[in-house]
């Protein structure tokens, strides 16, 4: 084999990676010596602006295997046929901490896939909890800056964490799963993960219906203890990466089971939760699952700055048959993702290779700006219409019109007749058993008893008392016992 040769970026063989050039030996720097400036000034920019939230993570490919028929609710032509095959790309995460963070930490897990259809990619960037803190999307970045450092102190307090939450009556269902069994995936491999809103699918007569996303882990549910994740964060702070990392890499390939909880979308309008709340489950009682087919993964990255973290996933990424429902958390999303690729990647992320079509190409009129890399050729016109036979409209709508009446405003989310903050986070803490109760209630009150206002304990434990007055009880006495420590 020939020796390779190390050259410059330009391409020009370098002569010495090991000694600098200098004026005389023991002289300065000289400025001329090209291979030091361009390695210096290429370190100092290696960086890019970590994601604002979710900003570590690992990623792997695979596929999406259609194992039931499914075409008389979507239309979407990756899941038009059982048995076919479609490439994916997913991102875990996790949440609150920055890049550096640790893995086995307290805190919901990003589950974020994209789809690479015949029809464009289609993103499904989901976590591993069903629901979700909040219900409007312009709550979410003060709830991000109370759950993330303190600007003052650098570190996260539980003073803002419970203080948001004292103030947002609506969290309490997504803490009382957070706090519980599920708030420690043992890696990512372990978890369900979930679309979390309820999206619109539109079958080929352009009936229309409401769907919820369920990935069910075919290697079971397993989760740690507070306890067993310190211990593992103090020997290997990257756990859940080296466990996805080595999983694939010895050939034992992670799968999930999908599952879709359908409503018909004549039936939304009267159900007994909003079904646009993200703060609320479908019982499945109410919408079984159905399901729908597997997701593998079998390819670890080659690159984890190339594919993982210029990987971009949004939540507006659709393909016909599949649209967004009126969620106002799914609204905000659709427009904040797209936003925050620009910010971090720029306009043309959508040309790198981990976030570009593979079974389709993208063919339209935008151009230039930053790294473009797909710009046309010398016979693309770039505007439309033209008479050049340039790309053009479907004029086929990609899903079924929403019938909007009333006033504009700034509404709260409509109240259906069973709709109120605590009733699904009691049925869900009456659903554990006395064993996980108990680690429930140790894991609220280690960090609510670290709470330096009383006012701000008291409105927390009155949320947690709402959903079910033994669960108040007990988190007040645990709080008040290590209080008094
Ligand atoms: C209005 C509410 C929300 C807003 C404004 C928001 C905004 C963001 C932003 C700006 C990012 C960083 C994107 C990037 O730089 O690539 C992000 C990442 C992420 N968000 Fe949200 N988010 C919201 C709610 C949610 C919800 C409800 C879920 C799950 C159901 C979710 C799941 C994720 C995931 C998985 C990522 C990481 C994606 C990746 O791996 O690249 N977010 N979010």
């Amino acid at each position: 084999m020939s020796k390779r040769v190390l050259t410059t970026e330009s391409g020009a063989p370098v002569a010495d990676n090991q000694n600098s050039a200098t004026a005389g030996v023991g002289g300065p720097i000289l400025l001329q010596d090209q291979h030091l400036l361009e390695k210096l000034a290429r370190f100092n920019r290696e960086r890019i602006p970590e994601r604002v939230v979710h900003a570590r993570g690992s990623g792997a490919y695979g596929y999406f295997e259609v194992t039931d028929d499914v075409t008389r609710f979507t239309k979407a032509a990756f899941l038009s046929e059982v048995g076919k095959r479609t490439e994916t790309f997913i991102r875990f995460s996790t949440v609150a901490d920055s890049l550096g963070g640790a893995d086995a930490v307290r805190d919901p897990r990003g589950f974020a896939l994209k789809f690479y259809t015949e029809e464009g990619n289609y993103d499904l960037v989901g976590n591993n909890t069903p629901v979700f803190f909040i219900k409007d999307p312009i709550k979410f970045p003060d709830f991000i800056h109370s759950q993330k450092r303190d600007p003052f102190t650098g570190k996260q307090e539980p003073d803002n964490v419970w203080d948001f939450w004292a103030h947002s009556p609506e969290a309490t269902h997504q803490i009382t799963w957070l706090m519980g069994d599920r708030g420690i995936p043992a890696s990512y491999r372990h978890m369900n993960g979930y679309g979390s809103h309820t999206y619109q699918w539109t079958n080929e007569a352009g009936e229309a219906f409401f769907v919820k996303y369920h990935f069910k882990t075919n290697q079971g549910i397993r989760s740690l203890s507070a306890e067993q994740a310190a211990e593992l964060v103090g020997k290997d702070a990257n756990s859940h990466q080296t466990d996805l990392l080595q999983a694939i890499e010895r050939g034992v390939n992670p799968s999930w089971t999908l599952y879709v909880q359908v409503m018909p979308a004549s039936e939304a309008a009267d159900y007994r939760f909003n079904p646009f709340d993200l703060t609320k489950v479908w019982p499945h009682a109410d919408y079984p699952l159905q399901r729908v087919g597997r997701l593998v993964l079998d390819r670890n990255p080659e690159n984890v700055f190339a594919e993982v973290e210029q990987a971009a996933f949004s939540p507006n990424n659709f393909v016909p048959g599949i649209g967004p429902s009126p969620d106002k958390m799914l609204q905000g999303r659709l427009f904040a993702y797209a936003d925050a690729h620009r910010y971090r990647l720029g306009v043309n992320h959508t040309q790198l290779p981990v976030n570009a079509p593979k079974a389709t190409v993208a063919d339209n009129y935008g151009r230039d700006g930053f790294m473009a890399t797909r710009n046309g050729s010398r016979t693309d016109k770039n505007y439309e219409p033209n008479s050049y036979s340039g790309p053009s409209q479907t004029d086929a709508a990609l899903s079924a019109p929403l019938a909007i009446a009333g006033w504009t405003g700034t509404h709260e989310a409509p109240l259906h007749n069973k709709d109120d903050d605590f009733f699904q986070a009691g049925e869900l803490y009456r659903l554990m058993s006395e064993d996980e109760k108990s680690r429930l209630i140790a894991n609220i009150a280690g960090g609510l008893s670290q709470v330096s206002r009383e006012d701000v304990i008291e409105k927390n434990i009155a949320h947690f008392a709402a959903a079910d007055a033994e669960y108040g009880k007990r988190v007040e006495e645990a709080v008040r016992a290590l209080r008094e420590d």
